[in-house]
């Protein structure tokens, strides 16, 4: 039996030749703001291409592609715009024609081609909770902190103490109370470097997550297949995934999809009930619209996603 530590297993279980996202698209196991579903996801789109409007960049680029859901609604709403999609897997049969594509080693790993890009929106949407990292525990806060690692059926057996860089990470990021938590370091490290692959623009990392207040006491570390939360197993048959910690990110500005989106979209209005009965199509359109603000920015879900953004040379800071 083998047994590895579980930032190991986690890497060769989603990106190993026979990983989970060789093979799997992220629509069929669980949905996001990103995959165009709807008058969500178009007005998701919207508010991505006002965003790149507002910073003067002609071209996105989405790391973490999935099946180039984003991209898609992105080339409906901004016929402009130049595109490009980054991700583990050749590009999918049925993308328009005007999306280029990059493929990409996984995890952490960008291609070494991803670089000095200008006027550009380098957008990064739920890539970071999918960034292994080493998953640690301990017996109490006086106690020191153990990697945990895990064997081909998903058992947990403490492993060697954390040393090093990772251990500092979480002395000065987690609080005394947590008994079990995941190492943040490669997803720090991760962002740092897509923020360097842009020379001029404006890079931003979408994500669920936690600041040091509210990191739960247990970790988020999870499992994922077929929109059903698993037991963790490394045996690229699920989406492993953990909640990403905003906070100790190097970017320039951190706020929730909530705060972003109503900057971007403006508020959630209803239209007023009258214009029902004298334009029905103008009504119905307003209300789906506000329907879909309204789920990409509800409290209790998707509004609570994280955006962190860094601006990149002389892109206007707007
Ligand atoms: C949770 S899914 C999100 C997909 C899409 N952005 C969405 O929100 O629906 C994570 C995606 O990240 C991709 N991914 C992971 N590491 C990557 C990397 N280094 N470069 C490009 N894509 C990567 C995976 O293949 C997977 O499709």
């Amino acid at each position: 039996m083998t047994w590895r530590r579980w930032d190991e297993a986690w890497h060769d279980a989603l990106y190993g030749p026979a990983g989970f996202y060789r093979h799997a698209a992220p629509a069929d196991h669980f949905a996001t703001s990103a995959q165009g579903l709807g008058p969500a996801g178009d007005l998701f789109a919207e508010a991505l291409a006002r965003l790149a409007e507002r910073h003067g960049t002609g071209r996105v680029v989405e790391v973490a592609a999935g099946r180039g859901e984003l991209l898609s609604a992105l080339a409906r709403h901004a016929p402009n715009l130049e595109l490009l999609g980054v991700e583990v897997v050749d590009p999918p049969a049925g993308l328009p024609a005007r999306i280029d594509w990059l493929r990409s080693p996984g995890g952490s790993g960008l291609p070494d081609g991803l670089v000095g890009l200008t006027g550009t929106l380098l957008i990064a949407h739920e890539w970071l909770d999918v960034v292994p990292c080493p998953v640690v525990a301990r017996e109490a806060p006086d106690l020191p902190w153990y990697h945990l690692e895990v064997d081909a059926a998903g058992r947990e057996r403490p492993g060697a103490p954390v040393q090093g860089a990772d251990l500092d990470w979480l002395t000065v990021h987690v609080p005394d109370h947590l008994g079990r938590a995941e190492v943040g370091l490669p997803r720090d490290t991760a962002y740092d470097d897509l923020v360097s692959r842009v020379g001029e623009g404006l890079v931003l990392a979408i994500d669920y997550g936690h600041t040091r207040d509210s990191r739960p006491p247990e970790g988020t570390f999870s499992a994922y297949r077929d929109g059903t939360q698993v037991p963790p197993v490394p045996d690229g048959t699920c989406d492993l995934t953990a909640h990403v910690a905003v906070d100790t990110l190097q970017a320039d500005d951190v706020r929730t999809q909530r705060e972003v989106l109503h900057d971007l979209l403006g508020p959630a209005t209803l239209p007023p009930h009258a214009l029902s009965r004298t334009e029905p199509t103008a009504y119905l359109r307003q209300l789906a619209r506000a329907n879909a603000l309204a789920t990409l920015t509800s409290n209790s879900g998707l509004g609570g996603f994280w955006w962190a953004m860094s601006h990149r040379g002389s892109a206007d800071l707007g």
